[in-house]
């Protein structure tokens, strides 16, 4: 096997590793760190320390998988930023060592540019300029790409990520922790305009996903008010109807870049791209503006190391190496 790259994935509660090879994704080992889902959200301690603990044998897996020696790899690609620091130090921490030990170069990789290239896994055919909506529990972002090392953030949240809004929203109404697929699911048998929500759109494409939540949870305290039951009684309408009032908030920007920047490729990606109901509106959208959508397979769309080791190739190719003393950084940026 030629060129191939160890990536890991650590910047939130998923220890993740993979293997590539010659472009082409080896294995794609993710561990999910369930405590979280009985705390109810990501609690960056608890998770970093689950790194800790997972990290030797997730890469042992993703070694063992892909059928290749530690001593064949030509890279270690590793996530260096933007998420919970903590959590990317171990990750960071880990890579170096490793690749120190084999003599090999290393490779810091851009959780948010390795999203937005997710779609492009094993090779497939991309089209520049392409605009990604990258919608996921820690990021809301519509990104242009100009090519692999050339793209700019035209708009974001300005506070909550939309997938924290759909969580934020299910834990209000007493559903698990992430809510987002529990909301998907139960808006099936919803009426989308049951109930209607104040418009807290932000001005340009940006987007603000705060108070959309707090007018919710004041309108559940309401209802309950009246009827105690009321949760119980309309959980399908409910969850139909605040799921139809985020996607368009997601669609309204998204269509405002399209038209005014006017590209013909969007991908969507991030573990909001799994919603249904935005994967109707996009594939409505890509008729009516005649515009392709690329949505990466399933197990891309949420946190993995296979879309760090895809966007570490491209890196590879050119000879982009980090040096061995690069730090994480935990805030959003596309530099
Ligand atoms: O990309 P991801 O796995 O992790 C990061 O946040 O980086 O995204 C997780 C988020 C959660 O907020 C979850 O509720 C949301 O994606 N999500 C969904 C659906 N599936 C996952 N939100 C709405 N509908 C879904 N079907
Ligand atoms: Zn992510």
């Amino acid at each position: 096997m030629k060129n191939s790259i160890l990536a890991i994935e650590t910047s939130c509660d998923d220890t993740s590793a993979s293997v590539i090879s010659d472009g082409i994704i080896k294995s794609n080992i993710v561990s999910s760190q369930v405590d979280h889902t009985k705390l109810g959200g990501v609690v960056p301690e608890i998770a970093s320390r689950g790194h800790q603990k997972n990290i030797i044998y997730i890469v042992e897996k993703a070694l063992e998988e892909a059928e290749i020696s530690r001593k064949k790899l030509d890279a270690i690609a590793f996530t260096l930023g933007p998420g919970l620091l903590g959590s990317l130090l171990v990750g960071s921490t880990f890579s170096k060592s490793f690749g120190y030990a084999l003599n090999i170069p290393i490779i810091g990789v851009n959780h948010l540019k390795a999203h937005a290239f997710s779609h492009t896994i094993n090779k497939k055919k991309i089209t520049y300029p392409f605009v990604s909506l990258l919608v996921s529990g820690g990021h809301t972002q519509i990104i242009l790409i100009k090519s692999y090392d050339k793209m700019k953030i035209i708009g974001e949240t300005r506070d909550d990520a939309v997938g924290e809004a759909f969580d934020k929203c299910a834990k209000i109404l007493g559903l698990d922790y992430p809510g987002g697929p529990l909301i998907d699911k139960l808006s099936y048998d919803g009426n989308k305009k049951a109930y209607s929500f104040p418009d807290t759109n932000v001005d340009g494409y940006d987007y603000s996903f705060s108070g959309i939540k707090t007018s919710f949870l004041y309108f559940i305290n309401k209802e309950l008010k009246n009827n105690p039951d009321f949760i119980k009684e309309n959980l399908n309408d409910i969850c139909a109807s605040i799921q139809s009032k985020l996607i368009s908030m997601l669609m309204l920007k998204l269509v405002k870049v399209i038209d005014d920047f006017k590209v013909k490729d969007i991908s969507i990606c991030g573990g909001v791209a799994a919603n249904s109901y935005l994967r109707k509106k996009i594939f409505n959208l890509s008729e009516s503006k005649n515009v392709k959508i690329h949505i990466p397979e399933m197990e891309y769309c949420t946190d993995n190391a296979a879309m760090i080791a895809n966007y570490a190739y491209y890196m590879y190719k050119d000879k982009i190496f980090s040096d061995f003393d690069v730090v994480p950084y935990s805030k959003h940026k596309i530099e």
